[in-house]
């Protein structure tokens, strides 16, 4: 008997009065809008309201308000399945190619909405870019995956109207191509090879190409999908740094499985938990050293999930 009550203390000891324990050892509690009320200081540059998500019937997110503060890292974390990519998705619209999916709620960039009618989404993915978890460049030369989507967009004309105009397009494409490879830390890396394939970079190379290519459209919001996942040790400090440097003249929005690096990288921290919801955000210290969840200190310390 006195066993049983020794072991019952010590676990209630460990809670704040909002927590019970499951048996797999997750606490329950009731969320608290004040955990989420994260005060950018400032106009955010994305702000999501009362935003809903489902797969058919599956409530994949529920009721997320967020703001989020231009040039700085946001790290979204959370366990598999708790919808991370989805929300990351969201900011780009990027969801809409997914048929099964149905989204509620508000998501203003830059003061407007962008799920209201008429929102041009090839202008909005440039401005908000994204970089996903398995590099994927096109199977073309380094320089074309730089210069293939601003060429297409029309943005670098090449060929008879534009020496007609006089302009000297090659010479532009040549600055975009280098200004975006050294904003991405590959320059160094490539320039002696850059009617190369793509595909024959290492991974870590592919992926801050992919990064120099979505900066070459200008964006000024980089979402990012475990972007380092797939590589090694070394790859990953790399883009860990890149993406440091980046929020210098961008907004990151990064989504990461790896708590560590989310303390390293960021300045905040959403922690999204089973079942869609966002239960804390806040300052990254603050998620890390004390947060105000029971939930989310067990996630954090590595209780479950
Ligand atoms: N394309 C999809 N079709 C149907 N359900 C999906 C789709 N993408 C994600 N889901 C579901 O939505 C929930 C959240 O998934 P996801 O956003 O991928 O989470 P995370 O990135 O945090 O692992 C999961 O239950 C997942 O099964
Ligand atoms: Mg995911």
């Amino acid at each position: 008997m006195s066993e049983t009550d020794t072991t019952t203390d010590a676990s209630t000891s460990d809670q704040t009065t909002a927590g019970t324990v499951t048996t797999s050892g997750e606490s329950v509690e009731e969320t608290r809008d004040a955990w989420t009320d994260y005060d950018v200081g400032g106009e955010p540059i994305m702000s999501v309201e009362n935003l809903d998500v489902y797969y058919g019937d599956d409530h994949a997110l529920k009721d997320i308000s967020m703001d989020i503060p231009e040039k700085s890292v946001t790290a979204l974390i959370g366990p598999s399945g708790c919808g991370k990519s989805t929300f990351l998705r969201c900011l780009n619209r990027m969801n809409d190619r997914i048929d099964a999916a149905r989204i509620e709620g508000t998501v203003a960039f830059d003061g407007q909405d962008i799920y209201q009618p008429g929102t041009n989404l090839v202008e909005l993915r440039k401005r908000v870019g994204m970089v996903f978890q398995e590099p994927n460049p096109f199977p073309k030369s380094i320089r074309d995956n730089i210069a293939y989507g601003p060429r297409k967009h029309g943005e670098i004309n090449r060929g008879l109207v534009a020496r007609l105009l006089g302009r000297d397009e090659k010479e532009k494409e040549d600055d975009l191509v280098e200004t975006s490879l050294r904003k991405a830390a590959i320059w160094d890396e490539v320039n002696d090879r850059l009617g190369d394939n793509a595909l024959g970079l290492s991974g870590g190379q592919q992926q801050r190409l992919c990064i120099a290519r979505a900066l070459a459209t200008d964006p000024e919001v980089l979402l990012m999908d475990e972007p380092a996942s797939a590589l090694d040790p070394i790859a990953t400090s790399k883009i860990e740094d890149l993406i440091e440097e980046l929020a210098e003249e961008y907004t990151v929005v990064v989504v990461t499985h790896n708590m560590q690096q989310a303390a390293r990288i960021s300045d905040q921290t959403a922690v999204f938990l089973t079942g869609g919801e966002l239960v804390e955000y806040d300052d990254t210290e603050k998620i890390f050293e004390n947060p105000e969840s029971q939930r989310v200190e067990d996630y954090i310390t590595g209780k479950f999930g």
